[in-house]
């Protein structure tokens, strides 16, 4: 196997070590715009230089963001090339475009990089879907949020603190709002449930709320329940067909299953008619894990996995969040207007918990309660 690597950043590099130990995949090109000592002979900053060079038979893209991955991914599958990526982004934005024109071309792409880190997750998951009919998903898929929820809960650290930690071990994205506002998770529960229920849903139809605004005064309050945060994606089949879908921090439980998992781990669990609840954990960011999980889906290609067991998903499902429905922690400055026990005052205004309501009420709610207080926290409570 002949590889042309797009991006020689914290992923780039890793993979690129990575398949040094390999005989059967060579990097004969990388698309980069610095060059690196002993590397120069590999490099060009011209993308055409591996499109058209008819030796290279896989592309692996991790330049990451919309463009210009998108239309690099478009050229190479267009060309009859492999690709294997870590772009959630991208992906999920142009899912439906990129497996239909993989599978016209008769070519791989294969993501397993790009949800859970090193967990072989998607790969299960598309296995899953072929023997079960799927109902659930839900877990941590963020590295750098859990790492900084972890340790400002455990070490009592500052948020500025552990996210500068976060960048330097090379667990955040380039920008790193993409990791706190949630939007990294969004795009990773977009793609899972697409695999899972075979509809496509649309990153933008996922209610979506991040960690950016929590505090060490909220800390205390969920000590006080019993409880610890967590960043949580969650997607399920509604009765009706449709799907709800949506990130958020959610208190669960000390003794919870995602209480337990530390650091820049991942855990997601799936449902399934026949199989029930099955658990995956592991390391969800950073440059060894997602090599490895590269390494995986190039192995997959090289190993002739059937397209069979990466099925294209029929359409895109309608999102209703009005079908889940829980109380939740909410602190803010302001009265909310909706009905809710006060738990006490804190810096930054003034701890609730709200009555059960559904997921999009909450989120709407504090979209508009922002214009109040743009600094307000939310978290979703799992009884
Ligand atoms: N920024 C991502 C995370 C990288 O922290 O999980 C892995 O997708």
């Amino acid at each position: 196997m002949k590889i042309g690597l797009l991006g020689l950043g914290t992923i780039g590099s890793g993979i690129y070590e990575h398949l040094q130990k390999r005989d059967d995949i060579e990097v004969v090109r990388i698309l980069e715009l610095l060059r690196h000592p002993g590397l120069e002979h590999l490099e060009t900053s011209d993308f055409n230089e591996i499109l058209n060079d008819p030796e290279i038979d896989t592309v692996i893209e991790l330049i990451g963001g919309m463009e210009p991955a998108h239309s690099f991914t478009v050229q190479a599958l267009k060309a009859g090339k492999n690709v294997v990526s870590a772009n959630k982004l991208m992906l999920s934005h142009h899912m439906e475009e990129i497996l239909t024109l993989a599978r016209e071309n008769g070519v791989h792409y294969r993501y397993d990089a790009s949800v859970g880190g090193s967990i072989p997750f998607l790969y299960n998951l598309m296995r899953y879907r072929s023997a079960d009919r799927l109902t659930s998903l839900s877990g941590i898929v963020n590295g750098t949020t859990n790492l900084i929820l972890d340790v400002m809960q455990t070490e009592g650290r500052s948020f500025d603190d552990v996210l500068a930690k976060a960048q330097k071990l090379g667990y955040a994205e380039a920008n790193p709002s993409s990791d706190i506002d949630g939007v990294d998770a969004q795009c990773k529960i977009s793609i899972a449930s697409a695999v899972a229920y075979q509809q496509y849903v649309r990153p933008e139809d996922v209610d979506t709320e991040g960690i950016r605004h929590i505090a060490a005064g909220d800390i205390i309050y969920f000590r006080r329940m019993g409880k610890v945060c967590r960043l949580i994606a969650q997607s399920a089949l509604n009765p009706d067909g449709s799907v709800c879908a949506f990130v958020e921090p959610t208190l669960v439980a000390s003794d919870a299953t995602e209480a337990a998992v530390h650091m820049n781990n991942n855990t997601i669990s799936v449902t399934g008619e026949y199989c029930g609840l099955h658990t995956f954990q592991g390391q969800g960011a950073g440059k060894d894990p997602t090599a490895f999980a590269v390494d995986l889906g190039l192995r997959e290609i090289l190993d002739g996995v059937s397209p069979r067991l990466n099925p294209i998903p029929q359409g895109y499902a309608r999102v209703d969040n009005r079908q889940a429905r829980h109380a939740y922690y909410l602190r803010i400055s302001a009265h909310p207007g909706v009905p809710v026990e006060k738990l006490g005052d804190c810096e930054g205004g003034t701890a609730y918990v709200t009555e059960p309501m559904t997921v999009a009420d909450m989120h709407a709610l504090a979209s508009a309660l922002r214009e109040k207080d743009a600094r307000l926290f939310f978290a979703g409570i799992r009884e």
